[in-house]
């Protein structure tokens, strides 16, 4: 497979956007076209912070024309799976970390129609990580420390990266890599070649007041990876149809 034709799929991060004025950030990304609306549900036990809650997660499924992404940082994943009524094709993913089984949650996410995804941390060993990818959609590889924006990649991550992409080559498993945290325009390419197959586009999901909005900024995105030879899906080129 020639790697760089590969379709490279977006998230928006609503963690990035502006919470004073989160509607009018939602319609510039779907005037603008992401394939996900990635919403951290944080809950200040599993990580130092806490966002919106699922009221806030609901209102921004409503408002968002791309189907959404959760990232549970909970101490209760199931409880968080259960109270969103996930439906056909959006994403969940639960912490290896936090869970001591991740099949039957897994399965749980499934069972809803929604695609299952794993997120790991920086620190947690890819041994760890390969005996679970076969009960999986989508792993959610954590490129910063879990539970707060704006922080610097951990570079050893994208060895980490590499090597997962290397073991999931070898067995054939149709699973998709989605990196979080510290996507820049400086590392995005660089975090592809390593092996990412979709992208949380936080800085590129901040108003940006200089360049008149957030449509600019991810337009910045997919010029940068339709420059090195990557695809964008129809939904990321488009945007909202009318
Ligand atoms: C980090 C969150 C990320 C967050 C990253 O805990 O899971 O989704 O949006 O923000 P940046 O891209 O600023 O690191
Ligand atoms: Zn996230």
């Amino acid at each position: 497979m020639d790697l760089n034709r590969r379709e490279i799929r977006l998230c928006a991060s609503m963690l990035c956007a502006d919470a004073g004025h989160l509607r009018r950030d939602i319609e510039q990304i779907n005037t603008a076209g992401v394939d996900w609306m990635h919403i951290d549900v944080m809950d200040g036990h599993f990580v130092p912070n806490m966002t919106g809650g699922l009221d806030v997660a609901d209102c921004i499924r409503e408002a968002s024309a791309a189907p959404c992404c959760f990232h549970l940082m909970v101490r209760d994943p199931l409880r968080s799976v259960k109270r969103l009524k996930l439906r056909p094709g959006e994403r969940a993913a639960f912490h290896l970390e936090n869970t001591a089984e991740p099949e039957s949650l897994a399965a749980a996410i499934r069972g809803s129609g929604a695609f299952a995804g794993m997120a790991v941390n920086p620190g947690t060993p890819v041994t760890r990580i390969l005996p679970h990818l076969d009960c999986l959609d989508y792993l959610l590889v954590l490129i910063v420390n879990p539970g707060f924006k704006g922080q610097p990649m951990i570079p050893r991550t994208l060895d980490k990266l590499r090597r997962l992409r290397e073991e999931r080559d070898r067995r054939g498993l149709p699973i998709r890599f989605l990196v979080d945290g510290a996507v820049t325009p400086e590392n995005m390419l660089e975090i592809v070649s390593a092996g990412a197959d979709d992208l949380v586009c936080g800085p590129f999901t901040c108003f940006n007041e200089a360049l008149g909005g957030i449509g600019p900024t991810l337009a910045l995105v997919k010029d940068r990876l339709e420059a090195g030879g990557y695809l964008l899906s129809p939904r990321a080129k488009g945007g909202e149809r009318p």
